[in-house]
């Protein structure tokens, strides 16, 4: 938001004073612009059919006061790891509302849920599931399972971030049918663990609410032929994540309720045309809740021409985003310094890092900027923080939630110290 004096203001907080208190780079989260999207995503995604439910990946982003905001209204949670875990564990998240996913859990990890009271495990192999059988078993703790399908569906989206083509890591491709009962079997043998239904992801950043649909008939179609070739019910879908965000003006997003409607739309219709047992239906959203309620205060510091670049150099980079780098994605900013000034200049946002590959953005028009400006790069909620790294013994940011002219600290800044306090000299005894 722009006020009268230039002085941009997120949540009622100027980004100006911010930068002062809490310096640079600085993650910053408009508290209420969150909300509002747990809250649409709450509203939107009901059905009179099915049961539903909305689970937030906390890979996106994850903290403790995320987890209030989602405990507040009534989020699921989607963990991948035993720090994950741990977060929700220590908040106050109700840990029946979890579930957990990932290619390679480790029985510690399996441990771990299962002592936690976590509500769903969502199994990626064969192996793993008769070890969650035996650890369910001996621990005499009940749990619900999904099973993660591969539909074998290509999202437009860029290659690092498709999970579903039939090679890929994750999941059991639907091609694999006898695997797939036979887990089942060994499921329904067991006294702790109950097999709910079937998961699956298509992607990240899809734009084309068609790939959903797809995916929800290939579900359905897989669901269909286990319930009327094999006797098993399916009474869960869980259809992940993967809805788009903006962060340029070329991204156009399906609006949040269209996606909701369509989704379940599309489950509705299939459950009748094929007369299934389906009772319940999740989606699994992480960038779509969070990215476009984060942005990051860079401070810009030496500038340079090359022959064909003007370079700005800001004080933070790919180790606190390291998306452009990553998977070449594109970001937009302001120099809030400067917002009254005509953007005349071709400029290349370049990071700190010693890597030439540490460019945020290339080719943006700012106006001319000094050293000292502040720069804001828009958009940067979901996967900037919690795919940040201490490259160059960088050390993480501080990140704030600021609403209705308040702001807090909800992660603060690493030091040298937090770094230095990993360092030790201690005799391994082999
Ligand atoms: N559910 C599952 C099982 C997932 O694997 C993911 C993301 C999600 C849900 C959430 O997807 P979303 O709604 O956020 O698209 N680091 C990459 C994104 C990796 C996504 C991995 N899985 C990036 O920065 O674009």
């Amino acid at each position: 938001m722009r006020t009268k004096n230039s002085e941009y203001r997120i949540g009622g907080v100027s980004c100006e004073a911010l930068a002062e208190k809490m310096g640079t780079p600085l993650q910053i989260f408009d508290q209420e612009k969150i909300e509002n999207r747990l809250q649409e995503y709450q509203t939107y995604f009901k059905s009179h059919r099915f049961e539903t439910g909305v689970i937030y990946a906390s890979k996106a982003f994850l903290c403790k006061a995320m987890l209030e905001l989602l405990e507040e209204q009534n989020f699921c949670l989607d963990v991948v790891s035993g720090g994950e875990l741990h977060c929700a564990k220590t908040s106050s998240f109700t840990m029946s509302r979890i579930f957990f996913h990932g290619n390679n859990k480790s029985q510690a990890e399996l441990e771990q849920a299962l002592e936690y009271g976590v509500g769903t495990v969502v199994l990626d192999n064969p192996e793993e599931t008769e070890l969650l059988i035996s650890l369910a078993e001996e621990k005499r703790k009940r749990i619900d399972v999904l099973i993660r399908i591969n539909p074998g569906i290509e999202a437009h989206t860029h290659k690092y971030i498709m999970t579903a083509h039939l090679d890929s890591k994750f999941g059991i491709s639907i091609r694999k049918k006898e695997e797939i009962v036979n887990m089942i079997r060994s499921i329904e043998k067991s006294a702790f663990v109950n097999f709910e239904g079937i998961h699956a992801h298509i992607g990240s950043q899809i734009f084309d609410v068609q790939a959903f649909r797809e995916e929800v008939r290939i579900l359905a179609e897989f669901a269909e032929v286990l319930e009327k070739e094999d006797g098993i019910p399916v009474h869960t879908f869980d259809l992940g994540g993967g809805f788009a965000a903006t962060y340029t003006a070329e991204d156009s997003p399906i609006p949040i309720q269209e996606a909701c409607r369509a989704v379940l739309k599309a489950c509705e219709e299939e459950a009748d045309k094929r007369d299934l047992t389906l009772r319940r239906v999740f989606i699994e959203p992480g960038r779509s809740l969070i990215a476009e309620a984060g942005s990051t205060l860079y401070r810009i510091g030496f500038q340079k021409d090359t022959e064909s670049k003007h370079y700005i150099f800001i004080d933070g980079g790919m180790a606190d985003n390291i998306r452009p780098t990553l998977y070449q994605a594109k970001y937009n900013c302001d120099n809030i310094s400067r917002l009254n000034e005509a953007k005349t200049v071709w400029t290349t946002v370049a990071g700190k890092c010693c890597e030439s590959g540490d460019i945020l953005i290339e080719d943006i028009l700012l106006p001319p900027c000094e050293n000292g400006d502040l720069l804001l790069v828009y958009t940067t909620g979901a996967y900037g923080y919690s795919m940040a790294s201490n490259y160059n013994r960088l050390p993480r940011p501080a990140a704030v939630f600021v609403k209705n002219g308040n702001a807090r600290c909800v992660l603060r800044r690493e030091t040298f110290q937090d770094l230095e306090a990993l360092e030790c000299s201690d005799p391994v005894e082999i």
